[in-house]
């Protein structure tokens, strides 16, 4: 498997600022271009710009929504977040996470890959990585190896589901010239309901080639579920059960929130990870936090913080 080290992440994607300052750190990142470029288009298309364009903070902007209003104001104001924050995390170039880097390599450098998604909302984390992942082929820092990936992806908004459906209609072409081939299937999944997340998790599972390596992203679901891991554990509990048995590893990202920190994450240690003591954390001190000013993909100049906290788990080997 090839090593990427933080030195050689491009500055396409990781570069130095100009006036380096304590409280904004010495890099800026960058989104991948294809997604900048494609998340543009639609942004265009969705008559958004204005919103994009918007540069009073947001921090504590939308969560999505279940009208095509709120599911707009959510991709226009708070989706490079998402994206940023998946990126910040994976590409991990403030070597906080150690293991997602590498984590990356191992899923994006060629083969086959067979990722979940959820909730995918406008689809950020499986379209940012593909994007990084075709970054870094244009770049010279991963091989071109043929990579296969399809990504199932689950939300309980429909506006939000076509989205998603729309962002990766524009990739997927641009990804086919770095040899990314990308199959995708979005499902109508509300976590609380027991059948729908039975049926979203055979469709995932029934959607892998033997070969291919797996993962589960988890992204930004802190909104809904910080007050309602006790209410969904059975649910969470079956996505922990398949990923072990599918061999999948697990990145469940969220904002540096309260709701993150102090609610999300110990109850999903105490009521899910917990209770499935064949998958653990990468880590012992988890989550792990970590922020980084971002280039906005949008705004002409524009900046804007990401903070991430994150926790990568693998299955247990048997014996181990
Ligand atoms: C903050 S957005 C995150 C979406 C995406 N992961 C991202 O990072 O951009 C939260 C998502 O959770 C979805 N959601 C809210 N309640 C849900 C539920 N009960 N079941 C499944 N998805 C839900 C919303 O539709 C929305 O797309």
């Amino acid at each position: 498997m090839p090593i990427i080290t933080t030195e050689q992440i491009p500055k396409v994607l990781w570069k130095r600022r100009k006036r380096p300052s304590a409280s904004h750190g010495t890099h800026t990142l960058h989104l991948p271009r294809f997604l900048v470029d494609a998340y543009g288009e639609l942004i265009d298309e969705l008559g958004l710009r204005t919103a994009a364009e918007d540069i009073s903070p947001n921090d504590e902007g939308p969560q999505g929504g279940m009208t095509e209003e709120e599911t707009n104001l959510h991709f226009a104001r708070n989706f490079s977040g998402s994206c940023a924050r998946i990126e910040l995390v994976m590409l991990d170039p403030r070597e906080m996470f150690k293991t997602t880097r590498d984590l990356f390599v191992k899923l994006f450098a060629g083969g086959r890959l067979h990722l979940l998604d959820i909730p995918c909302g406008a689809g950020a984390a499986g379209a940012t990585l593909l994007c990084l992942a075709a970054e870094l082929r244009n770049e010279g820092v991963l091989p071109r190896n043929p990579l296969r990936v399809t990504v199932v992806g689950g939300d309980i908004s429909a506006p939000a589901r076509q989205i998603k459906r729309r962002l990766y209609r524009k990739l997927k072409p641009r990804l086919a010239e770095v040899g990314i081939s990308v199959t995708t299937s979005v499902h109508d999944w509300n976590v609380k309901n027991a059948d729908q997340t039975s049926d979203l998790i055979e469709r995932w599972i029934k959607g892998q080639k033997k070969t291919a390596k797996t993962a589960i992203f988890a992204l930004n679901f802190s909104g809904f579920l910080s007050q309602r891991v006790d209410e969904c554990k059975l649910q969470l509990r079956e996505f922990m059960r398949y990923g072990r048995t599918m061999g999948a590893s697990v990145v469940w990202v969220e904002p540096c929130t309260n709701a993150a920190i102090q609610h999300l994450f110990p109850g999903l240690k105490q009521h899910v990870f917990g209770a499935n003591p064949r998958i653990a954390s990468t880590w012992e001190d988890c989550p792990r936090q970590t922020e980084c000013r971002v280039a906005h993909p949008i705004q002409r100049r524009g900046r804007f913080t990401a903070r991430a906290a994150a926790m990568h788990l693998e299955p247990v080997k048997e014996g181990a």
